[in-house]
């Protein structure tokens, strides 16, 4: 199964696609945290992309479609994956068609966490202050505001791009994170 979950900064995707990676056992590839582990590694790739993401700006589609591609050719995609964080505007949604093309796959779900931009300032405050140990350089509430402007004008028109797909649903995120869950799990159809 192909999902993708797509929803602003602090929406929970990370947060549930560790739980349908869990019940589904297919890997979650989030682009985010495969850029954050390439600046951590001080990799060509880390160095090109630190200063961008810090500034809560969107990755040039060249860099995240070489990332991508990579990724879902490898040998645990066979069966599926979750997208976190991917596509992240039109131009993306269209290239991961073509991949999906190449290995004969389609696109199973399509979940969009719906939160309000308000209660995502909070939730991104609290996290910064809960995971002390990998402080995200775009957590601050500056950087934030760029993040969802950019979220605005370029990811957000995906909700109309993929809304005549009949797999796609919109799921309120602004219930309880095992609320959240229960109504992913009723949408993908996970029996337990
Ligand atoms: P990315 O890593 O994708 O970050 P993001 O979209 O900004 O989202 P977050 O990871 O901050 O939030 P999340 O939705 O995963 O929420 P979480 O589960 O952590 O991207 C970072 C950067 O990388 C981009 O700005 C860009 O530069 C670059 N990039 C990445 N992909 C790219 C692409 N495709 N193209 C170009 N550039 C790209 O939850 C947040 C907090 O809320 C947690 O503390 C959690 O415990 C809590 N929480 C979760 N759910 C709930 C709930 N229901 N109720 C209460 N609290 C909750
Ligand atoms: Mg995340």
């Amino acid at each position: 199964m192909i999902i993708i979950l797509l929803g602003p900064p602090g929406s929970g995707k990370g947060t549930q696609a560790a739980f349908i990676q869990k019940k589904l056992s297919i890997p979650h590839l989030s682009t985010g945290d495969i850029l954050r582990k390439s600046i951590k590694d001080g990799t060509e790739l880390g160095n090109t992309v630190e200063k961008i993401m810090a500034n809560g700006e969107l990755v040039s589609d060249k860099i995240i479609l070489n990332v991508i591609k990579g990724r879902v050719m490898q040998d645990d995609c066979k069966s599926g994956f979750i997208l976190d964080g991917y596509p992240r505007n039109v131009k993306q949604a269209e290239s991961l068609n073509l991949i999906l093309k190449e290995v004969n796959k389609e696109i199973n779900k399509i979940i969009l966490l719906d939160v309000n931009f308000d209660s995502l300032k909070t939730r991104i405050a609290n996290r910064s202050k809960e995971n002390t140990d990998e402080i995200r350089a775009d957590d601050t509430s500056e950087v934030l505001i760029k993040r969802l402007k950019e979220y605005k004008n370029q990811t957000a028109p995906l909700e109309i791009y993929y809304s005549n797909n009949i797999n796609f649903n919109k799921i309120n995120g602004m219930d309880s994170i095992s609320n959240v869950s229960h109504n992913i799990k009723k949408f993908l159809d996970i029996a337990n």
